[in-house]
């Protein structure tokens, strides 16, 4: 009896000082922000912001400004969102942003400005010849990358030319209406705007070794080749619970860096099916954890970004029907494995 009344009480020590290991842990993360973390190794922890709630919601802000040391609009700087009309502009969001972010002293990349997708109905539903919408797009690239010359340091200059085979994407308005060399000129103009910034190529699918991510390698390497100013490319990843990084992916970034380019992971999320488990939460942080680890060792990788850091707002489950959880704070604002895991991560890369 005696016996056993020592071993409860050792469990109970034993759980105790588990409870109180996880409580540090819990007050170290809290204490130590994962931008304090990244500032030291000098690298760059962010996320994506949306309009709304950072108008509205406070605790969304503080968040914000506390954990990250750059941030990117989810919409923002989307043709349809500054160029809503034809002659004139709507700065009113992304200047905004960039003021928090200078306030904050945190980097801004823009996203983004050439893509198929929410373009304004004034240009898709115009009829352009190929001079007009070279003029159209110098006009509106020059336009918004001179306005935050010097601020956003890093443009997604082109996003999601390919489609999913690696095919440029015939049916893009920009394809029709200037072919092929769009991207590279989207890039001159870029670079006339502000020869500073980091100028990147964005897109989803082309992480691993597969011929959408050749076909990315292709574009780039060719546009180096011809002296098309690139400095970097961007992996989206939108992924689903389970994903696990493997060698191609350093394959990959390794061939990147030997054109001379860099990485930014852009948009990471981690779909679950909900609802989530907690079994389904520690894998989604082992996950992050893993391509946390990934882009700190990879020497070409220049920062990671999130799409979005609360499941209280994220484009998931209106995108993907029964999944959602992706991101690394609960609806609540209280931080999930996801969170413990990256923050790990960028602890353990300045040992
Ligand atoms: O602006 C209109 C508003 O006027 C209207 O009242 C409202 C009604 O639904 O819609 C608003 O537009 C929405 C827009 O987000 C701004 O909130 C669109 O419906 C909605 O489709 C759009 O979704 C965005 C999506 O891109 C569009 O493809 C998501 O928020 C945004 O997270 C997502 O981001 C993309 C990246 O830019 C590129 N990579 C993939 C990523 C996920 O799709």
């Amino acid at each position: 009896m005696l016996v056993k009344a020592r071993s409860v009480t050792g469990r109970i020590g034993v759980l105790v000082l588990a409870g109180l290991a996880l409580c540090r842990a819990a007050a170290a993360a809290d204490n130590e922000p994962l931008r304090a973390l990244a500032d030291r190794d000098n690298f760059r922890i962010g996320t994506a912001v949306a309009i709304s709630p950072f108008w509205a919601d406070q605790t969304y802000r503080a968040t914000l400004a506390r954990q990250f040391n750059i941030i990117v609009a989810e919409n923002a700087f989307k043709w349809s969102q500054i160029h809503p009309v034809p002659d004139s502009y709507s700065f009113g969001k992304a200047d905004d942003l960039v003021d928090f972010a200078r306030a904050n002293g945190m980097m801004i990349r823009g996203h983004t400005l050439i893509w198929h997708n929410q373009l304004a109905d004034w240009v898709s539903s115009g009829s352009y010849d190929r001079e007009a919408a070279i003029a159209l797009m110098r006009d509106h690239i020059r336009t918004v990358v001179g306005r935050y010359e010097g601020r956003v340091t890093a443009w997604d200059v082109v996003n999601e030319a390919l489609d999913d085979s690696g095919a440029l994407r015939a049916d893009s308005f920009w394809y029709r209406t200037i072919g092929p060399d769009y991207i590279a000129l989207a890039l001159e103009f870029a670079h006339e705007a502000d020869p500073a910034a980091k100028l990147y190529y964005n897109d989803y699918g082309a992480e691993g070794m597969n011929p959408k991510s050749d076909a990315v390698y292709a574009l780039v390497r060719d546009l180096k080749a011809e002296g098309v100013p690139i400095d970097g490319v961007g992996w989206q990843m939108h992924v689903v619970n389970g994903f696990r990084i493997g060698r191609e992916h350093a394959e990959n970034a390794e061939r990147l860096a030997a054109l001379g380019l860099e990485l930014t992971i852009t948009e990471l999320d981690v779909r679950i099916r909900l609802p989530a488990t907690e079994a389904a939460l520690d894998r989604q942080a082992e996950t992050y954890g893993d391509i946390g680890a990934f882009c700190l060792a990879q020497a070409n990788c220049a920062a990671l970004l999130t799409w979005g850091f609360t499941d209280r707002y994220s484009w998931i489950p209106g995108f993907f029907a029964g999944y959602g959880d992706a991101l690394i704070f609960d609806a609540d604002y209280h931080p999930k494995p996801a969170y413990s895991a990256l923050h790990a991560a960028l602890e353990a890369s300045r040992e």
